[in-house]
C-alpha cells in the first residue's frame, strides 16, 4: 500500500515506452489561476519553470507549462473573474522570463486529453489514496459532505496533468509533493495492472523542490503558508505589487524583538524570523548563513528595509512587465490557442496508449 510521507520507493527514473517519446527531460507544471500570484509562486515554482525551460532546451527536452484553469473549478468561482484571471496569468508567467518559443504555454480547458486521461486513471486510483491528501482535508475543512467531488479527485486530474506528457521533472513548492506521490503510485500502479514491464505507458515524474523555498510562509503568521486565499492581503506580496506596497508590506511582517541570530539554529523556534532571511537568502541567492553573517546581531529595524529592497529589485521588472503585457487580450489569447495546439499533439500518443492499454476501443 502507498505511504505518503515517509518515502521508501524506488527513485529510478522509468523512461516511458519510447515509441512514445524520444525525450530524456520533460519539465512539465501547472499553476491555477484562481487569486493574485505571490511571491510564494514566485520563488517555489515559477523561478523553476524560467530555470528548467532552459535546462530542458540543453538537453534536448522539452518544457510544458499549463494554466490549471480545470483544477480551479474545484472551488466556489465567478466564471467571469476566472477568464480574466487565466489571461493575466499568461502575462505573469511571460513576465516572469517564460520564453514561449522554448515553453508550450497553454490552458487545461483548451486541451480535452487533459479531462479524457483523468477519467482512465480515476479506474486506477484508490478511494484510500485520496482520502489521505491533507490538500483535500484542509480546503474541504469542516464541511466535507459539502465539498465537490472535483475538490476530492483533485489529485487525480493532477496526475493526468503530468503523465500525459511522459514528464520527467515537474518543478513544483513543498505543499505539491503529496499529489506528485500520489502520481507516481498511479503510473506505477497503471504501468503493473496494464502494461508489459519492456513497454510502461507512463513515466514516474520526480518533483523538482527548491530546497531554498520549498515553503514561503504568510508574513503575518510564520507557521502558515504564504498563499492566494488568505484573507489578508497584507499576508503575502503579490507579484503585481508596486515598491511601495512591497516596502510596506515587509516593514509590517510579524517579527520578535530579538536581534537576529549569527547562524541558522539560532532561528529555531522564530518562524516570522526563519521566514524573512529564508526570503531575503532565496531573492538574493545567498545561504542562509551568509545572510546572517552579514546581519547577525542587528535588528529588524535594519533588517527589513535591506530586505525590501532586494525584493523591490527582483520583483519591479516583473510587475512592469506584467503591465504592459496584460492588456493586450488578443496576443495573450494566442499565446494559449499555439501551446494548447501543441500540447494536443504532444499529449496524444499517451492517451492513445493508455486507452488502448485498457482494452478500449477507440475507432
Ligand atoms: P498553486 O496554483 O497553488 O501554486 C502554484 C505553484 O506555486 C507553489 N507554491 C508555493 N511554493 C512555495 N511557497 C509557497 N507559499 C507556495 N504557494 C504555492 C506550488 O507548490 C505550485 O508549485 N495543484 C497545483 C497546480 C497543478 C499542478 C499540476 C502542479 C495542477 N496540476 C501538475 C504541478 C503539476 C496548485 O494548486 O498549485
Amino acid at each position: 500500500m502507498a505511504s505518503y510521507g515517509a518515502r521508501s520507493r524506488q527513485r529510478r527514473l522509468i523512461l516511458p515506452n519510447p515509441s512514445l517519446t524520444e525525450t530524456i527531460m520533460r519539465v512539465v507544471s501547472g499553476i491555477q489561476p484562481t487569486g493574485k500570484p505571490h511571491l510564494g509562486n514566485y520563488l517555489g515554482a515559477i523561478r523553476n519553470y524560467v530555470k528548467l525551460q532552459d535546462d530542458a532546451i540543453a538537453a534536448g527536452g522539452e518544457c510544458l507549462i499549463f494554466i490549471a484553469d480545470l483544477h480551479a473549478i474545484s472551488m466556489p468561482h465567478d466564471p467571469a473573474e476566472l477568464r480574466s484571471s487565466t489571461l493575466e496569468l499568461v502575462a505573469t508567467l511571460v513576465a516572469c522570463g517564460l520564453d514561449t518559443n522554448k515553453t508550450v504555454l497553454f490552458n487545461q480547458a483548451q486541451v480535452p486529453a487533459h479531462a479524457e486521461l483523468q477519467w482512465l486513471l480515476n479506474g486506477t486510483a484508490r478511494m484510500g489514496w485520496l482520502n489521505r491528501m491533507t490538500q483535500f482535508k484542509d480546503k474541504s475543512g469542516k464541511n466535507r459532505e459539502g465539498a465537490s467531488i472535483a475538490l476530492f479527485t483533485y489529485p487525480v486530474l493532477q496526475a493526468a496533468d503530468v503523465l500525459l506528457y511522459q514528464a520527467t521533472h515537474v518543478p513544483v513548492g513543498d505543499d505539491q509533493k503529496q499529489h506528485l506521490e500520489l502520481a507516481r503510485d498511479i503510473a506505477q500502479k497503471f504501468n503493473n495492472d496494464f502494461c508489459s514491464d519492456a513497454e510502461p505507458v507512463f513515466t514516474l515524474p520526480e518533483p523538482y523542490i527548491p530546497p531554498e523555498a520549498a515553503r514561503i510562509m504568510s508574513l503575518r503568521d510564520g507557521l502558515a503558508k504564504m498563499s492566494k486565499s488568505d484573507p489578508s492581503d497584507m499576508s503575502r506580496i503579490n507579484l503585481s505589487d508596486d515598491a511601495d506596497t512591497i516596502m510596506k508590506k515587509v516593514k509590517k511582517a510579524k517579527t520578535d524583538a530579538e536581534p537576529l541570530p549569527f547562524e541558522k539554529a539560532g532561528l529555531g523556534g522564530r518562524p516570522e524570523a526563519l521566514n524573512l532571511v529564508s526570503i531575503y537568502a532565496a531573492v538574493t541567492g545567498e545561504s542562509v548563513d551568509a545572510v546572517l553573517r552579514h546581519y547577525g546581531g542587528e535588528g529588524f529595524g535594519r533588517f527589513k528595509p535591506a530586505l525590501g529592497e532586494a525584493l523591490v529589485e527582483v520583483l519591479s521588472p516583473i510587475s512592469e512587465r506584467f503591465n504592459a503585457l496584460k492588456q493586450d487580450r488578443e496576443s495573450l489569447d494566442a499565446i494559449l490557442a499555439r501551446g494548447a495546439a501543441r500540447a494536443r499533439e504532444m499529449g496524444g500518443g499517451t492517451l492513445a496508449a493508455a486507452y488502448n492499454a485498457l482494452g478500449l476501443v477507440r475507432g
